[in-house]
């Protein structure tokens, strides 16, 4: 049994600030690389993941994202890199494969040393005819819809600690 990766699963936790420095290139590749080893319905990997780091592009989703909550701040915590997963909905898995690749996503910002959160609302964003288009502007078909993203970069103070676990969460027969 691999202790150490439990533990490490277990210590994964959502953090909301960062640092305003970019994050290294092979440091992105590394998440990227691993996240889309998520398992995928029959193996079909329908998730398309775009990486975001150039800035307008990035103000852009900050605005279209706080357009969505009604509100004016960044849904984006300040951080430097923005990972967007996308799923098709002519795939029946396209919503479980998507949210395993922003999963993996976390977990390997985590092994690389980087802050993540899961950071929600791009179906709104990416049904708006501004989506439409930005999805046009970066050559991905018609039909794909936002499932969520993953703010990146390096953290700015210590992680949280996690909520205790409900004492329901596991029913057992064994
Ligand atoms: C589907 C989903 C949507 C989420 N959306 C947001 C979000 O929009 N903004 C945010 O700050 N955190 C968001 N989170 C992060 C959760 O709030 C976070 O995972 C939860 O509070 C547990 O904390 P932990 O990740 O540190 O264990 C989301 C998480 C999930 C799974």
């Amino acid at each position: 049994m691999n202790k150490e990766l439990l533990e490490f699963l277990k210590s994964r936790r959502s953090i909301r600030a960062f640092k305003g420095e970019q994050i290294a290139a092979d440091a992105l590749d590394a998440v990227l690389d691993a996240g889309v080893y998520a398992p995928t319905g029959m193996g079909k990997q329908s998730p398309v993941v775009v990486a975001v780091q150039d800035r307008e592009t990035r103000e852009q989703l900050v605005r279209m994202n706080a357009q969505v909550m009604g509100a004016s701040g960044d849904p984006y915590y300040g951080a430097p890199t923005i990972l967007l997963v996308f799923g098709p909905k002519s795939v029946e898995t396209y919503l479980k494969d998507a949210c395993n690749v922003l999963t993996y996503l976390l977990l390997a910002a985590h092994a690389a040393g980087l802050g993540a959160v899961w950071i929600d609302r791009e179906r709104e964003m990416f049904e708006t005819e501004e989506g439409r288009e930005l999805l046009r502007k970066w050559g991905l078909p018609d039909g794909l819809t936002g499932v969520g993203a993953v703010a990146l970069g390096y953290a700015d103070g210590e992680a949280p600690r996690p909520a205790a676990r409900k004492k329901d969460y596991v029913v057992k027969f064994v």
